[in-house]
């Protein structure tokens, strides 16, 4: 897998009514992945999209759909947002019965699976899936919400991941979401994050398209 650096918005933080044309601005600015955030007022304490959203996204994106599943019981729901296109489907190892059987599933649809810990959950939880999976989400914030602040120790954490990662000899992409932005972003990826999820400060700001340029720069600038 190239080590390059991708970078994926989230639309959780553009205008909800114009998902199209942000979708179009991310994408001319270089976007690798559309990020989408999948919430159930459950595992997180806020209501956002589901597989309809998801659908009409799939037939306006020309990247790769790259759905942030923030729900209870993936086990039963996950089979909706393949159907609805996603390509990358990322679950919380916290919020899934059986995870093992949920990154198959995926898998078997032919989709690249993730797996996504919170900012409190131990590493040990990814221990004995790592070999499985094409992508660990490391938290770098407590999911729910756009704009939070970047918890430092998510470098931390981000570089254990990688290390873990060398010494099974599996090389997963590591991503990281949460405060994302020209000052975090280097940080990340000099940890070993290859995947750079930002929302607040790429869709909050007044050029979409020049933030998202700008945090690319930043991050590059960091490949270790
Ligand atoms: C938060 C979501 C994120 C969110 C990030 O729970 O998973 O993807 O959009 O937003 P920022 O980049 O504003 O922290
Ligand atoms: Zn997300």
């Amino acid at each position: 897998m190239s080590d390059r650096v991708l970078m994926a918005p989230s639309v959780l933080s553009a205008d909800f009514t114009r998902l199209r044309e942000a979708v179009e601005v991310a994408e001319k600015a270089g976007a690798d992945l559309i990020h989408v955030d999948v919430m159930d007022g459950h595992f997180v304490p806020n209501l956002t999209v589901g597989p309809p959203v998801i659908q009409a996204l799939k037939r306006v994106t020309h990247v790769p759909l790259d759905v942030h599943l923030m729900i209870d019981d993936a086990d039963s729901t996950v089979q909706w947002y393949l159907d609805a296109g996603a390509d990358i489907v990322t679950v919380h190892v916290e919020a899934c019965y059986h995870v093992h059987r949920v990154v198959q599933a995926i898998h078997a649809a032919g989709r690249a699976a993730g797996v996504a810990l919170n900012p409190g959950t131990p590493l040990s939880a990814v221990e004995a899936i790592l070999g499985d999976v094409d992508v660990v989400l490391v938290m770098s914030v407590d999911p729910g919400f756009g704009g939070q602040r970047f918890i430092p120790a998510s470098a931390e954490r981000i570089r254990a991941v990688r290390d873990m990662s060398n010494r099974q000899g599996h090389h997963v992409r590591i991503a990281v979401d949460g405060g994302i932005d020209v000052a975090t972003a280097p940080l990340v990826v000099a940890a070993g994050a290859r995947v750079l999820v930002a929302g607040s400060a790429v869709f909050g700001a007044q050029d979409p398209g020049a933030a998202l340029s700008e945090i690319r720069a930043a991050a590059t600038t960091s490949v270790v």
